[in-house]
């Protein structure tokens, strides 16, 4: 026997999630002198001065202990920001694991899980790891409001009795678009009980738009809602990799029978913790991503290519032509932007709203490439 054939059959039809470049390797590659990352919606404008000062304070002496399994600082920051009870987080190494943790903890083989074509890649590969039957709803047109989102009525055709979990991210990445609160209120409505809903808020804390609802606010209508959140975007700390989801505190119990117990590590939860009471730092980065966002959108519009409505870090452009040797050009010219052929989107790039000068090095060096394939 193979070894592919000894893998579980979930795993057996499985492809590695497709993390994007890693920077410093692929400038080695290239012999560049600097690249300028807007693949990964990572947050230049970087984490809150008190983190970086209590991390610069430490003298590591508790490098050799285990961080706090219970993570009681972070979780307490935490609640007392959102005003939730302690017992309803569960921590993730980023979110990433939570949407993992979820799928693994309630998806049994044969259960359906639904989410949207062009929806974040996670959720596919968690539905079919855990050996569940992925529902795929197809996306919106590309011509109306929400180019390409998530389709409400589609989702709620496609659940059944079998529906098991229902994932969603507002906004979504990669397509930047997002659901109206009476929407996803209606939507939540019609979910059984017997299935569990995630709503990703990954980009939560960029959103300016008054009608894409918090999902905190919507634990009412459904007992078995999980809205998840990160520190890797608006807060700057990718690299610490901490995450958490808010639940009703039962379902947070059952998740934290899977969950690895020390999955948080010591140094994540000291920063985390203080990035968290840092308002007015996530309140800056919220407002320079906003006005950035419409002026990197209007640039790109400006050179005739269509860019998707986003609310967050990051935009998505059509180019209307295969993107991929346009990806590679741009690559040459020390710029990294993310493909979306895996996302079955070949003509697009996603790419993040980087600080002024990145964004004005990436539309330099998109005129050029642009100009070299007209
Ligand atoms: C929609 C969405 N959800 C979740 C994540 C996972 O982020 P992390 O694991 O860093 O929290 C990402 C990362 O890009 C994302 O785009």
């Amino acid at each position: 026997m193979n070894i592919e054939q000894l893998a579980a059959p979930g795993v057996q039809k499985l492809t590695a999630y497709d993390p994007g470049y890693d920077p410093e390797t692929i400038r080695q590659m290239l012999g560049l002198p600097r690249m300028v990352e807007l693949g990964s919606n990572e947050n230049g404008y970087g984490p809150s001065a008190t983190v970086r000062e209590a991390l610069q304070a430490r003298d590591f002496s508790d490098l050799i202990r285990y961080p706090d399994a219970g993570a009681r600082r972070l979780r307490a920051a935490i609640a007392q920001r959102w005003n939730v009870d302690p017992a309803a987080i569960t921590l993730g190494n980023g979110s990433h694991e939570l949407l993992v943790l979820i799928a693994e903890t309630f998806v049994a083989p044969g259960d359906e899980v639904v989410f949207s074509q062009h929806g974040f890649a996670v959720f596919k590969l968690a539905a079919i790891g855990s050996g569940g039957v992925p529902i795929e709803v197809p996306a919106l047109p590309r011509s109306g409001a929400q180019p390409l989102g998530a389709d409400p009525i589609g989702f709620a055709n496609a659940l059944s009795p079998r529906t098991k979990l229902v994932y969603l991210a507002n906004p979504n990445n990669p397509t930047g678009t997002w659901w109206r609160r009476d929407a996803l209120a209606e939507f939540l409505q019609r979910v059984p009980h017997s299935a569990v809903v995630v709503i990703d808020e990954a980009y939560r804390e960029y959103v300016d738009e008054s009608e894409v609802p918090d999902g905190l606010t919507l634990s009412d209508i459904h007992p078995h809602l999980i809205v998840t959140r990160t520190f890797s975007k608006a807060h700057g700390l990718a690299s610490l990799r901490t995450g958490y989801a808010i639940s009703s505190p039962r379902l947070a119990a059952v998740l934290e029978r899977t969950r690895l117990t020390f999955n948080v590590n010591l140094y994540a939860q000291v920063a985390a913790t203080l990035a968290m009471a840092d308002t007015a730092h996530v309140e800056r980065v919220r407002a320079a991503n906003a006005s950035e966002r419409a002026w990197l959108s209007a640039q790109l519009r400006a050179l005739g290519l269509f860019v998707f409505p986003s609310q967050g870090n990051f935009v998505l452009v059509d180019f209307e032509r295969p993107a991929k040797p346009i990806e590679d050009a741009m690559l040459r010219r020390g710029v990294i932007l993310r493909p979306m052929g895996g996302y079955g989107l070949p003509t697009c790039l996603r790419i993040t709203v980087g600080l002024r000068d990145e964004n004005e090095t990436l539309l330099a060096a998109l005129r050029i490439v642009l100009a070299e394939r007209a």
